[in-house]
């Protein structure tokens, strides 16, 4: 299943650990999204003049690009500590007031998956981002009354894979978003030359380029290959991942050229094979594949659709030439 997938974006469960390992913890080991890089300099060095705390940021990407590590480089740069949370781990309005009046002057809060905030307790955030305020009701019926309690000014960061689900005034009150993007090859080689020097892997160029190209443009997944792929190499030959182990090691994960996995030509096959081509209800895909609708939504079609694979039409998803191409079928159709 999705958790268990090699390709998968979302962190598996045994993975925490060696990702802390792997985590750049200044702006200069951090590599790629120059765009957000360069604005979080000149933010992060302005405030540190002024010697005040950085706006809140709210940091918008796919799962694995590195949004977390992100926030705790913002942290490590400002030089102040970091409180990580979550969106669903906050569940009373109470909760967040704690660790909000815990927090000293320029802190970072980290909340992750921040578009899964409970309505009640985003409602305390707005005046704490605004004018770093507590709103407490005290006591009950007619004699409550409420008490403003001043804060330390703080960093909000939020981290979320799905940015339009947030009110916009909530929306509003970051002062810097930031959107992370799909990396290109280049910078996910420059990762897994990283990543293996730290994990002591024997990597060359080459090799680590072929097992960037087949990463989705991102970091997690490219960290991921790279740890499976030393598995290959130790077992099966003298440990050092050249091009051709690399090439070899992808195959026997059944990852292909493009990075598509097994379950991704599975969906392909379904669309050309079982429906011919025709437009798909996505509720149909997923039943045919015993799959949540909702993890094909978020996690094999994002892929799909970015490259081409796959396009959405109004009466459902259609395979491209694309995808008939990358399956050795030859394509029929009228050119979509
Ligand atoms: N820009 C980067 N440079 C180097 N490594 C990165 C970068 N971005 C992410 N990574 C690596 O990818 C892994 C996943 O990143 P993470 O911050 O957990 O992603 P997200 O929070 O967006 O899901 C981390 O272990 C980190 O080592
Ligand atoms: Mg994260």
């Amino acid at each position: 299943m999705e958790t268990n997938r090699i390709v998968s974006k979302a962190q598996l469960p045994d993975e925490e650990k060696i990702e802390i390992s792997l985590r750049p913890k200044y702006l200069e080991e951090y590599i790629g999204q120059g765009k957000a890089k360069d604005k979080l300099r000149i933010f992060i060095e302005a405030a540190k003049n002024r010697g005040e705390a950085l706006d809140h940021c709210l940091l918008n990407g796919p799962p694995g690009l590195g949004k977390t590590t992100l926030a705790g480089v913002i942290a490590n740069e400002m030089g102040v500590n970091v409180k990580i949370t979550s969106g669903p781990a906050i569940e009373r309005p109470g909760d967040l007031a704690s660790i909000l009046t815990n927090l000293e002057d320029n802190d970072v809060l980290f909340i992750d998956e921040i578009h899964r905030i409970s309505r009640s307790v985003e409602e305390i955030l707005y005046p704490a981002m605004e004018d770093f305020a507590l709103d407490l009701i005290i006591g009950k019926g007619p004699s409550a009354r409420s008490v403003r309690l001043d804060l330390n000014h703080f960093t909000l960061i939020g981290a979320t894979t799905r940015s339009g689900q947030l009110a916009s005034p909530f929306r509003d009150r970051f002062g810097v978003l930031l959107n992370l993007e799909l990396y290109d090859n280049e910078s996910l080689k420059d990762i897994i030359l990283r990543s293996a020097s730290i994990l002591q892997i024997p990597i060359e160029d080459q090799g680590a380029y072929e097992i960037a190209s087949r990463s989705r443009g991102t970091p997690r997944i490219a960290n991921r290959l790279l740890k499976r792929i030393r598995d290959y190499a130790e077992v099966v030959c003298d440990g050092i991942i050249t091009e051709k182990v690399a090439k070899d090691g992808l195959k026997m994960l059944e990852i292909d050229m493009d990075g598509l996995d097994e379950l991704d030509r599975t969906i392909l096959r379904t669309m050309v094979i079982n429906y011919g081509g025709r437009p798909v209800g996505i509720e149909t895909i997923a039943a045919s594949l015993g799959e949540e609708r909702i993890t094909i939504e978020d996690v094999y079609e994002p892929f799909l659709l970015q490259n081409n694979y796959i396009q959405r039409t109004p009466r459902g998803r259609i395979p491209t030439r694309k995808a008939y191409e990358h399956l050795g079928i030859p394509f029929t159709k009228e050119e979509v």
